[in-house]
């Protein structure tokens, strides 16, 4: 079954363009103005309405709003002239999901449905997994639909059945410590300790004692035996946090114990065999401190072996809805709330950000949100406290989509003027020696 495309636009000739280019694909449903408006939505079901900014009478902004609460799920992308940017701005404020300038190309328009028409699927299968993912509860705690996140799954399954060391890189929040856990609770290991051990949080003379033990009267204040780390997680998984802040010398140390599998407690001389597997994690670039001497390289590879690689949220937004959605919900049985979810428009800011704490950065705000909501349903756009960053984040989008924008259009004039740059300069109006070094900034050389 083709998906409806409403189209509302006053123009008669473009009625007939739209219609010719969406036929093949799409099943068009043509209005000249507002007035079957209601009627074409109730009818029959559409899956998407392509709406004309500018029209005599009721305009595209005032249209929009009553589409959205016809239906608040239901796509719209927005057509404007060149010259109406800010008005598209707005349009995507108030619930546009999208815009196209005109004059475009098939191409491009065809292109938009299709990019609209896949996030709505997304969003709908967003809604199922969750449902899913309930139902079985959650699997290690971890969840993610991103293809960098499906990835990784699959790689803890793989990682967990081995008993190889494994390196987990990646920006601070993104879970390390949680794909750890994963791997070690996925493990033939899982019924036995996962023990954990940050070598950033002490001071390198404590790192030594609390790795390896030490025996009575070791040094001074070691008053009785103790276990080291590496015993404690004897038959487990030994999680070495923040591994790039370990000191040369007990990078030393612990290549030994992992090519020996035993240890010494300091003030000892007797090894004691321990059978853990090692997990490390940075957020430092490893590879680079091994070249510059400060890691060492064959520490580095023995703890290669098996290597996750988590990639930032903002390079995998489609687990932001996902996660915003699961950490709403999660507080509000926590706290009582009757928070059920976020407005399109709220899960579009979140979605913008840049999320340099990642995912703890987005579940602290949830907490903070849901902490802060009374008597509300779904999390408007307004109740999101991002502030200075959002702000200089929506700028510079904006700055990236005009000088996009401009790419293209000079693209189009120079595609117009055969590539003749005295002659597109013409048809843009601005001089050519303006042209070239406009062309040189946007790299069109
Ligand atoms: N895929 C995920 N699914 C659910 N929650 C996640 C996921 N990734 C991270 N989190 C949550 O984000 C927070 C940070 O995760 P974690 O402590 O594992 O990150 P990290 O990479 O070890 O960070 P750091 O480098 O700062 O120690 C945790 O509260 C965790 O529950
Ligand atoms: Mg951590």
């Amino acid at each position: 079954m083709k998906p409806t495309v409403l189209v509302i636009d006053d123009d008669e000739s473009l009625l007939t363009t739209y219609k010719s280019i969406l036929k093949p694909d799409f099943e068009p449903l043509l209005l000249r103005d507002s007035s079957g408006l209601a009627a074409a939505l109730a009818g029959q079901p559409v899956d998407l309405v392509l709406l004309d900014l500018m029209m005599p009478g009721r305009d595209g902004l005032a249209l929009l709003p009553e589409i959205k609460a016809f239906d608040r799920q239901l796509p719209v992308i927005m057509v404007t002239a060149l010259h109406d940017i800010k008005l598209a701005v707005k349009a995507i404020k108030l619930g546009a999901d999208d815009y196209l300038t005109k004059p475009f190309e098939a191409e491009a328009l065809l292109t938009t449905l299709d990019q609209v028409l896949q996030r709505r699927l997304l969003v709908r299968e967003n809604i199922y997994l969750k449902q899913v993912l309930a139902e079985k509860g959650y699997q290690w705690d971890l969840i993610g639909r991103s293809a960098p996140a499906l990835k990784v799954f699959a790689l803890i399954e793989k990682a967990a059945r081995v008993p190889s060391t494994v390196l987990i890189t990646g920006e601070s929040g993104t879970g390390k410590e949680l794909v750890a856990h994963a791997i070690h609770k996925s493990s033939p290991r899982a019924d036995k300790p996962f023990v954990v051990v940050n070598c950033a949080a002490l001071p390198e003379s404590l790192i030594e004692a609390e790795l390896f033990g030490h025996e009575k009267g070791a040094f001074t204040g070691a008053l009785e035996r103790r276990e080291g780390k590496f015993e404690l997680a004897d038959g487990g998984t030994l999680f070495l946090d923040e591994i790039g802040c370990l000191p040369l010398n007990l990078q030393t140390r612990l290549l030994r114990v992992l090519q020996d599998s035993s240890i010494e407690r300091i003030g000892s001389r007797q090894p004691v065999r321990v059978d853990v597997r090692v997990i490390a994690a940075t957020n430092l670039p490893l590879e680079a401190a091994a070249r510059r001497g400060e890691f060492r390289e064959d520490l580095f590879y023995r703890l290669n072996v098996v290597r996750f690689e988590l990639a930032p949220l903002r390079e995998r937004q489609a687990d932001i809805p996902l996660y915003a959605e699961y950490f709403i919900n999660k507080y509000a049985r926590e706290f009582n709330k009757k928070l059920k979810g976020l407005t399109p428009e709220a899960l579009a800011l979140l979605t913008g950000y840049a999320w340099p704490g990642n995912v703890r950065e987005l579940q602290n705000l949830m907490e903070r949100i849901v902490v802060l909501t009374d008597q509300q349903e779904y999390v408007q756009a307004e109740d999101i406290p991002l502030e200075a960053a959002s702000r200089n984040l929506v700028q510079e989008g904006l700055k990236e989509a005009l000088v996009d924008f401009e790419r293209r259009y000079i693209k189009n004039a120079l595609a117009a003027a055969g590539g003749n740059q005295t002659r597109a300069a013409e048809l843009l109006n601005i001089h050519r020696t303006t042209l070239v070094s406009k062309m040189e900034q946007l790299g069109l050389k």
